[in-house]
């Protein structure tokens, strides 16, 4: 007798595109208005509806087993899950950024970065031996070399168009983040079998 099992998904601009997949794989995704809780019973899923910041903590505690989300949540979070599942849509990419003015100051010894992702960010110049200066943001960063609060930033870049509208330009790119479905590891080995069935059904799509 196989299980519910439950889906953290993010708010925001993810959740049309992850909501019209599932339907493809044939499962229902609807919250009524103002609701932060569904289900799918012929396909026996439960979903919740979290803040994006938020959906690795709900994976992590094994509130909900499974999640959807970028892979720059799961860097910034810390905690270790398995990545089952990527999806064809909202790749994007880590990049350093600035003004075109600045790029001969990256010999200066402190970068002040601008950021979402201070985990992220101090590891990655750590291991180049790059002290690094953080000043932590939750949203707008493009703002902060424009207003005078950092000269660079490191943010997410999808089409490149709020970089672009600010006067600010890619000065290296340093990671690939994908769309990927997580499981709590411990969530995982109970229920890998009703798993292992969505993920394929999941992977069947064009
Ligand atoms: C993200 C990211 C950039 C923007 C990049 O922000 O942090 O600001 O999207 O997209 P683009 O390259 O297609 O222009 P988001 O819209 O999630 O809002 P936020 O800045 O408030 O976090």
């Amino acid at each position: 007798m196989s299980s519910t099992l439950t889906i953290a998904l993010p708010k925001g601009r993810l959740l049309t595109r992850i909501i019209t997949c599932f339907k493809e794989a044939g499962i229902q995704v609807a919250f009524a208005e103002r609701e932060l809780v569904c289900l799918d019973k012929k396909n026996k899923l439960k979903f919740l509806l979290v803040k994006n910041n938020d959906l690795t903590t709900y994976v992590h505690h094994g509130i909900a087993g499974l999640g959807i989300c970028g892979e720059d949540r799961i860097i910034e979070s810390g905690y270790r899950f398995y990545k089952l599942h990527e999806f064809p849509f909202g790749s994007t990419r880590i990049c350093l950024a600035g003004c075109p003015s600045v790029e001969g100051e990256k010999e200066e010894p402190r970068l002040k970065v601008a950021t979402k992702f201070p985990r992220f960010t101090q590891n990655f110049f750590l291991k180049r031996g790059i002290p690094v200066e953080m000043i932590k943001l939750e949203g707008s960063v493009e703002l902060a070399p424009v207003l005078g609060l950092a000269p660079y930033i490191v943010d997410l870049v999808e089409t490149g168009s709020t970089l672009k509208a600010h006067g600010l330009e890619i000065l290296e790119e340093l990671a690939d983040i994908k769309v990927v479905l997580i499981s709590n590891p411990a969530y995982y080995k109970l229920e890998y079998q009703d798993i292992d069935h969505l993920v394929h059904k999941l992977g069947k799509q064009p």
